[in-house]
């Protein structure tokens, strides 16, 4: 396929067809990365949830697998994920090793944890017989099972959504488990239901300090509106997550918030991939459930984040999470088309180029302190065309905070809370700032001072609109590096 459609993304993954929504059963086994996916098989809307399936070798170029787990008696197969079980502590695997996906059995009244198993790298599935593994009558929102082998005590741990908290399992051979804590109750925003937890280690950058990193999607009440993720720092001994007070300002149960935009949810990271690599990647729908639903692409819905590495840093006493696209993004630079800097002072007005999507832009910026203007506010303008107005990026060097704004786009009208501008905080360094914008068709991704925030929105520029990418500001002045690379469709 070369997927021409309006919209269609050309970096991202989107189902050939039909409704997709969380990313599922990331794992890296054998070679291939493994994405699953709440998929709709028969229509353009959320409804009886399937796994859908893709794999790739890179990141970027996936080949689609046929269905992999359809629902049954239990009832739908929502969201979960996937590990390898690399010693067959579950006797599945006849002494080998194998993948096993573990996931929530929905239906009208019961949400369960059951599991399947594969022995042909992912490409058939068989469901346990004796599932739901962890069986439940009693609360409602009992689902999204995370697992991951922890070492130190040799057990596998599962973090689960429910209700408003997080559980933590454990099992020694990922059919019986044990109940262990909750963690959640007065941390974190509580704005909705939690749902799609993940937790993994990252060593420290600089000191290589160990601590865990507990991500909580909510459906909503998050910092753009509706559905997002917030993410916790802390410790975790196998049994319980507690998390680190922040130095400054906020109280010790506020959590941080994974990305800003309003189009980042039910994020995961992939299990198993080899320590020589040592990365932890995570992906996540690029969507909310404000209008998940209605947004207008056809004959397809939804796409998925860029693959993103993260990883921690810690700062004036504080431990803060950085993303970054994965490297093999930029081994797919084509063209540069911009590689210059510039200076715009008061009101100078410079189109740098009208670039084909998809492309990545780095903007290096210094706000050089005028006289009396001050500190002022630096635009930049995507898709902009003579008629129409485009999507706007504000720099605003004196509040600390870059804005995305789609509001004024023809195509964004289609519900009334998608027309909306986000916000990310940051603190300038001397009125330095850098971003990166990774822009796809349907999508903006900026990476805000080396990926300390975030903010991922979908947009719907019109097939007709140039891509145009204007720089201007008001009251300052400021000096940019600008340098733009097309990337390679991935299709
Ligand atoms: C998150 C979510 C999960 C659930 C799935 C159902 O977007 O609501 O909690 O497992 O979607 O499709």
């Amino acid at each position: 396929t070369t997927y021409q459609e309006p919209y269609r993304p050309h970096l991202h993954f989107t189902p050939e067809e039909k409704w997709m929504n969380d990313p599922n059963g990331m794992v890296f086994y054998e070679g291939e990365y493994h994405l699953f996916y709440q998929f709709h098989p028969d229509s353009m809307q959320w409804g009886p949830m399937h796994w859908g399936h893709a794999v790739s070798r890179d990141l970027l170029e996936w080949e689609h697998l046929p269905v992999a787990l359809e629902p049954d008696e239990l009832g739908m197969i929502f969201s979960g994920s996937a590990v390898v079980d690399w010693h067959d502590t579950s006797g599945l695997f006849g002494g080998g090793h194998g993948l096993v996906a573990i996931y929530t059995s929905a239906s009208e009244n019961t949400q369960q944890q059951s599991i399947a198993y594969s022995t042909d790298r992912g490409r058939t599935w068989v469901k346990y017989a004796g599932n739901p593994v962890i069986p439940n009558t009693e609360l409602k929102d009992f689902r999204d099972p995370k697992v991951f082998w922890h070492h130190e005590t040799s057990r596998w741990v599962m973090v689960l959504a429910a209700g408003q908290e997080i559980m933590i399992y454990s099992s020694p051979n990922l059919l019986n488990w044990t109940y262990e804590s909750s963690f959640g109750k007065c941390e974190g925003a509580h704005g909705g239901v939690w749902e799609c937890p993940d937790l993994f280690a990252l060593e420290v950058e600089a000191t290589k300090e160990v601590k865990w990193v507990m991500q909580v999607d909510i459906g909503d009440g998050a910092v753009a509106g509706g559905s997002g993720g917030q993410y916790f720092v802390g410790d975790f001994d196998g049994r319980t997550f507690v998390t680190e007070p922040k130095v400054t300002g906020t109280s010790d149960c506020d959590a941080a918030w994974v990305d800003y935009g309003k189009d980042f949810y039910a994020t995961q990271s992939f299990s198993d991939i080899p320590a020589k690599d040592g990365r932890r990647i995570w992906m996540a729908w690029m969507s909310n459930w404000q209008y998940a639903n209605d947004v207008p692409t056809s004959p397809w819905r939804s796409a998925m984040s860029l693959p993103r590495e993260v990883s921690l840093v810690q700062e004036r006493g504080a431990y803060e999470l950085i993303q970054k696209p994965v490297s093999e993004l930029f081994d797919r630079s084509e063209n540069i088309f911009v590689d210059r800097t510039i200076s715009i002072g008061e009101d100078i007005t410079s189109i740098i180029a009208q670039p084909d999507v998809p492309f990545v832009l780095d903007l290096k910026m210094k706000n050089v302190d005028g006289d009396e203007s001050g500190r002022g506010k630096m635009f930049v303008t995507l898709f902009q065309s003579d008629s129409k107005k485009g999507c706007t990026v504000t720099v605003d060097f004196e509040q600390g905070e870059v804005a995305f704004d789609r509001a004024g786009m023809k195509n964004s009208k289609f519900h009334k809370q998608f027309p909306a501008v986000t916000t990310a905080p940051f603190s300038a360094k001397a009125g330095a700032l850098d971003l990166q914008l990774v822009v796809d068709r349907g999508s903006v991704e900026i990476f805000i001072d080396g990926g300390r925030r975030t903010m991922t929105n979908l947009i719907l520029p019109e097939q007709a609109e140039s891509y145009a990418i204007v720089v201007s500001e008001s009251g300052g002045k400021t000096e940019v590096d600008c340098f733009g690379r097309t990337i390679k469709s991935v299709w």
